[in-house]
């Protein structure tokens, strides 16, 4: 047992109620989907397992630990084994950073930390052109500044800096949202191949219901803040699914 959420529930204000009595158990090694349209709290969710969201009902535990929010202590050995990718990784890279720089940021910040998957006495470049490697980037890029990159490409940066810490756990919220089809299908490829080989968890946030079925063993359905139904990735077209999970399955097409 890694993630365990127990009766988690988040209010922003009065009338919204982001997630509602949300409780969840992820084991070690486990792929897994949370869908929902926009707005179900998926982000919601994510931020507060990254402890970036205060939240006063309920509880997130991480390997028996519990994630205090804004706690800057307590967070920092949690944020080197938890990661997270965002949407936009413009919003990740800094613009005015060569590549490489970007690539070595986390590094930089757990310098008492070596990855298994480096090679001792590496120098910096080398790091950082081991990286490009890795997520399946030209060396050629280290040079480059965020601008002179594509979106696919920006992403495979931001992909190789969370997983330079070689976490446990990588959060990834609908990061192949604003990618193109055939792109999204590369990311996914790659993730699908890198948690294959770290056995790291992942916990996927889309909304496409079709990428979820494809990286992750199992899913979860937000709705409304409400978790309305949890399956294993073999039992999607069961029956017992909930009529919103078979709504969106068909709306899908891949019914
Ligand atoms: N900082 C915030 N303040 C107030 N309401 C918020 C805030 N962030 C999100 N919300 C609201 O909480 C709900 C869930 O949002 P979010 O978690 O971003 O959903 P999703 O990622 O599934 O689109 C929405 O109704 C959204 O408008
Ligand atoms: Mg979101």
């Amino acid at each position: 047992m890694s993630l365990v959420i127990e009766g988690l529930s988040k209010q922003y204000t009065k009338s919204i109620q982001a997630l509602k009595h949300i409780s969840l158990t992820v084991s070690d090694g486990e792929s897994i989907g949370i869908v929902g349209e926009s707005g179900s709290g998926k982000s919601t969710l994510a931020r507060i397992l990254l402890g970036l969201e205060p939240y006063k009902e309920g509880s997130v535990t991480y390997k028996g630990k519990l994630i205090v929010p804004k706690n800057r202590s307590s967070l920092r050995a949690y944020r080197k084994s938890v990661q997270m990718i965002f949407q936009d990784s413009t919003s990740t890279l800094n613009p005015k950073l060569p590549i490489w720089k970007s690539l070595l940021e986390p590094l930089d910040n757990y310098k008492e930390f070596s990855p298994s998957f480096l090679e001792q006495g590496l120098t910096k470049l080398e790091k950082a052109e081991k990286l490009l490697e890795i997520v399946g980037l030209d060396k050629e890029m280290f040079s480059r500044y965020p601008v002179e990159l594509s979106g696919g490409q920006k992403q495979r940066v931001s992909i190789a800096r969370a997983i330079s810490l070689e976490p446990s756990l990588l959060v990834c919220d609908e990061p192949t949202a604003s990618l193109d089809m055939t792109i999204q299908v590369q990311i996914l490829q790659l993730l699908k191949e890198l948690q294959r080989k770290t056995n790291m968890t992942i916990l996927f946030i889309s909304h496409d219901i079709r990428a979820v079925a494809y990286l992750c063993e199992r899913m979860i359905v937000l709705k409304e803040g409400l978790m309305v139904d949890e399956f294993k990735m073999a039992d999607i077209y069961h029956s017992d699914r909930h009529p919103y999970t078979k709504a969106l399955i068909k709306a899908a097409s891949i019914d």
